[in-house]
């Protein structure tokens, strides 16, 4: 049956400065970790953090995950977070809320500058507002598309006029020569228009899309408790997916950065997995939020709070015992409990309006007993390049990558990824940038006393494969 899409109808209450769910300090205290038990691992720092620089925001998404509408804060407080943040020099920030187009240009762009030197910043942001002249240090914009027209758009985010206004934010980005990921929130109102929005996307120059399927939190479990269809049944997601698999495959400009975004169980549609677009959160892994009070949670949605900034640092705040409330994976059931991916799928989005202040496993995987252990063989992550070629390249450091060595681990950042070096790489890569080193010839005899030809090749193809290196037009013969 097709959904009533239309501004008439009354939407449930939700009033400005005011909150469904209170957030809840975390004391847990596991019972210890086993030997030979299963633990979800992790890095000394998360590789992602989302800073909610406010939960003000110019649109009134039905499906909104924050738990309010909120007036702007105060932006000293703002900026103590930001700085928090950036001394902990984690691999990726995203400037997140809320709506971070609220705040002045020169304050996003003060945020920028300072995150950069050791963080990949993206702005994630709904459209309606234009930022003029944000730094080109800034590694992506995310704008969410939620709908193949302006009637299904508008209706989702209840501004009118909002499609166009979003489009045109999107076109300028795109000529300012900026990457824009397109972020559309999948529900039971737009399942069927995936494949159309992915067209527009592609149309506007856009660099990816991840679709967010919709969970169920805070402004938005209100609604769909209210009677709107917003979390798509089975049946959906599967016309979703054939529609996203279908785009993936026609506008090959996006180079396969076709997927979602959001954690979405691995057994729901085994396309997923064939097809190559699996994702999972990092949640317990290497992902955090921060709210503009500055509380850390493990995921926007959760409410649980471990620890406060910047009265303490993320590094400290990660590696709590409590976060073994997460961890020690004791609030997984079945089918998940007995599932060989477990580790890597845990269970699809582990939060909802039902746990947001605890852990469980994904609303569509709820109660189900299937079988997915012919699955389990099916899952192929991508690896790492094997081969290089019969000329030595040349090379230059891409322009968003820093190197991040005050941690146990050695983070090589890239635009869009984390990368762990070893010593040896850490030497090659550092060759690389402190000595403008952009010959594979000569890097290979440069380390020809330590590293075997063959293996400081395969590092260059690496490097050219993340994205930390751009491969220049030259190549030429080794023997020359
Ligand atoms: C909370 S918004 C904040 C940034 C900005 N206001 C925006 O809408 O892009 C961050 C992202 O979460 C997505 N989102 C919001 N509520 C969601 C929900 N309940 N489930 C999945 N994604 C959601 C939004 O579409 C957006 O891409
Ligand atoms: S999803 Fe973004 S644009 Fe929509 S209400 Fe939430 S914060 Fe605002
Ligand atoms: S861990 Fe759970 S949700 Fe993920 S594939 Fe296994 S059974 Fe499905």
């Amino acid at each position: 049956m097709k959904k009533v899409v239309t501004f008439d109808r009354p939407l449930s209450r939700v009033r400005a400065d005011w909150s469904p769910v209170a957030t809840v300090p975390c004391n847990y205290r596991s019972a210890g970790r086993s030997e030979g038990g299963k633990y979800v691992g992790h890095d000394t720092i998360p590789h992602l953090c989302h800073i909610e620089l406010t939960y003000a925001c110019n649109e009134r998404c039905i499906f909104c995950y924050n738990p309010e509408h909120a007036k702007l804060g105060d932006i000293a407080t703002i900026d103590r977070l930001v700085r928090a943040v950036a001394e902990s020099q984690i691999p990726h920030v995203y400037l997140i809320g809320g709506e971070p187009s609220l705040l002045p240009v020169e304050k996003l762009n003060e945020y920028i500058e300072l995150l950069a030197k050791h963080s990949s910043v993206t702005i994630v942001t709904n459209g309606l507002k234009r930022l003029v002249g944000i730094s080109d240090r800034l590694a992506c914009f995310g704008v969410p598309i939620h709908g193949a027209n302006a009637t299904t758009h508008e209706f989702l985010n209840q501004t009118r006029g909002s499609f166009e206004k979003t489009l045109d934010t999107v076109r300028y980005y795109v000529r300012e020569g900026h990457d824009v990921r397109c972020i559309p929130v999948l529900t039971g109102y737009n399942y069927d228009q995936m494949y159309d929005i992915i067209r527009i996307a592609a149309d506007l120059g856009m660099e990816s899309i991840f679709v967010d399927r919709y969970e169920d939190g805070g402004v938005g479990s209100v609604h769909s408790a209210g009677g709107y269809d917003l979390k798509p049944t089975g049946d959906q997601f599967r016309i979703a997916v054939e529609q996203i698999i279908r785009a993936k495959q026609d506008f090959a400009g996006f180079g396969g950065r076709v997927g979602f975004g959001t954690a979405i169980p691995y057994c729901l549609d085994e396309r997923m997995i064939t097809e190559g677009i699996t994702a999972n959160c990092g949640v317990g892994t290497s992902f955090c939020a921060v709210n503009p009070k500055g509380e850390f949670r493990m995921c926007n949605q959760s409410q649980l709070v471990f620890g406060i900034l910047p009265q303490e640092t993320i590094e400290d705040i990660w590696n709590k015992p409590s976060l073994d409330i997460f961890r020690d994976l004791s609030w997984v059931d079945e089918p998940c409990r007995s599932c060989e991916l477990l580790l890597d799928c845990t269970g699809g989005c582990k939060v909802d309006a039902n746990c947001s202040d605890k852990f469980c496993i994904d609303y569509a995987v709820r109660g189900l007993s299937k079988p997915v252990a012919e699955l389990v063989k099916k899952v192929e992550h991508r690896k790492l390049t094997e081969v290089y070629p019969g000329r030595y390249r040349t090379f230059r450091p891409n322009r968003y990558i820093k190197l991040t060595l005050r941690y146990p681990e050695k983070f090589l950042v890239t635009r869009y990824q984390t990368v762990k070096l070893d010593s040896m790489a850490v030497e090659m890569i550092q060759a690389v940038l402190d000595e403008a080193m952009t010959n594979e010839r000569i890097l290979v005899e440069r380390f020809a006393d330590r590293v075997e030809e063959h293996d400081v090749r395969l590092f260059v193809s690496r490097m050219i494969q993340v994205k930390a290196l751009d491969l220049k037009e030259e190549v030429y013969d080794v023997a020359s």
